[in-house]
């Protein structure tokens, strides 16, 4: 079985409650929330008082993804009752392994994302400390772009040295999901699907929710 947290980028900010309370209806796991500083990527969304605004407005489990430099300085800002994960980047990180010791002693799980181009490698000596890793199949920044097929062998090469090393953190991919991949990722070992334009991006919400479940969901 395979989870579902369908990001708020694409959701209609003006009425960020009201759309995350769609997707709940619908039976999403968590709610993914992209927090872009306008400096690692060209983008910029919003920070941790937005995030910090929906804790108590969802029951739903908080997926952060950190698209920001030196994320140590305000990792703080994400931890609400509801924060499961907080998730910084590699590529963002001079001194990875202290960064994910300072989630974790906010009592928070500790993910590291990585772009389409960055090797498994990086991670090899702080895998065991993770319990997440994020596989980026869009180049971080934008939500509605095309999936990298490059990020499927990566998934399946991450869930076996998971398998072989017995290790315990979760596999998310992040970018261009869709109902036509969903299953090809499922079975790919990923366990956490993130999905933006392909959740709010539907003309019924919970619907949309509810069809990919039915794929990912047993
Ligand atoms: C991209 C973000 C994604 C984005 C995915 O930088 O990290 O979470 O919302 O959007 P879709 O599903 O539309 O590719
Ligand atoms: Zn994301």
């Amino acid at each position: 079985m395979s989870k579902l947290a369908p990001s708020i980028l694409s959701s209609d900010f003006s009425r960020l409650a009201q759309q995350v309370s769609l997707i709940e209806e619908g039976g999403a796991d968590y709610v993914h929330m992209d927090v872009m500083d306008g400096a690692f990527v060209p983008n910029i969304t919003f920070g941790g008082p937005v995030v910090k605004s929906m804790a108590g407005k969802t029951s739903l489990p908080f997926d952060v993804h950190l698209m920001i430099e030196h994320p140590e300085l305000r990792l703080k800002d994400f931890v609400t009752p509801q924060t499961e994960f907080i998730c910084v980047h590699q590529e963002a990180c001079t001194h990875l392994h202290r960064v994910v010791q300072q989630i974790k002693d906010l009592g928070v799980k500790a993910g590291v994302a990585l772009n389409p181009a960055t090797s498994l490698s990086v991670l090899e000596y702080v895998l065991d400390d993770l319990d997440m890793v994020l596989i980026m199949s869009v180049n971080p920044g934008f939500g509605g772009q095309k999936f990298i097929p490059g990020a499927v062998d990566k998934i399946r090469r991450l869930s076996y040295i998971r398998e072989q090393e017995k290790l315990n953190f979760v596999i998310e991919v992040d970018g261009g999901v869709t109902l036509s991949n969903a299953a090809m990722l499922k079975d790919a070992g990923c366990d956490i699907l993130v999905a933006g334009s392909a959740v709010f991006g539907a003309e019924d919400i919970p619907a949309r929710v509810r069809e990919f479940k039915a794929i990912i969901g047993d």
